[in-house]
């Protein structure tokens, strides 16, 4: 079982799912879910369409279409607003969303894009931190699920390095 950190367009990342950090419609956005959406083809909204949107540290799942992934996992990251209105349990529940859906559907690798970080404001560095300690809790609770290859795929060098100093910090 591994946690990596690579530095990268996610959406070139040939793993059974990559991770999209969508917004509660489902419908499309800026950012990751712009590049994700570009790169599926417009059956990705098609079929994000039919799911009837998402909750805030929820996630669904959609085939990737013209992406090398396998699958893509939707979830919606908190909206940071200070820090104390619930939002590391909730971008926390985004990772644990995601990797239970990656275990149902029996997949063996997963990436994930540094979450909330982006329009949402979420300070890179405490999400680096809640991104860590929630997918190795999740991978060390329930062993034995196949996930085994976890990827943090990041776009920038800062948000590289605070996500390498988080999962190197998990010892
Ligand atoms: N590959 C990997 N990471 C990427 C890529 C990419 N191609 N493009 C952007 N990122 C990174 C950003 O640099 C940031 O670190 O994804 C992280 C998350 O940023 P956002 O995409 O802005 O996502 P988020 O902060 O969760 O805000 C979600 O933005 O795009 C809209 O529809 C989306 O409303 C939702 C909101």
């Amino acid at each position: 079982m591994t946690i990596r950190v690579t530095e990268g367009d996610i959406t070139t990342v040939p793993v059974d799912a990559i991770v999209n950090a969508a917004n509660n419609s489902l419908l499309g956005g800026g950012g990751v879910d712009g590049a994700i959406h570009r790169a599926a083809g417009p059956e990705l909204l098609a079929e994000c369409r039919l799911l009837g949107g998402c909750r805030t540290g929820d996630a669904k799942i959609t085939r990737a279409y013209a992406l090398p992934a396998r699958y893509v996992i939707h979830t919606v990251g908190p909206v940071w607003q200070g820090g104390d209105r619930g939002e590391a349990d909730m971008l926390a529940r985004c990772y644990w969303r995601s990797l239970v859906l990656a275990a149902d559907y029996g997949l063996k690798s997963i990436a994930f894009p540094a979450i909330s970080t982006g329009a949402y404001g979420y300070p890179v560095e405490h999400a680096a931190q809640v991104a860590a300690a929630a997918t190795h809790a999740w991978l060390f609770s329930n062993p034995g699920t196949g996930v085994e290859d976890v990827r943090f795929v990041c776009f920038d060098i800062l948000a590289t390095s605070h996500y390498r100093r988080a999962v190197q910090a998990l010892g």
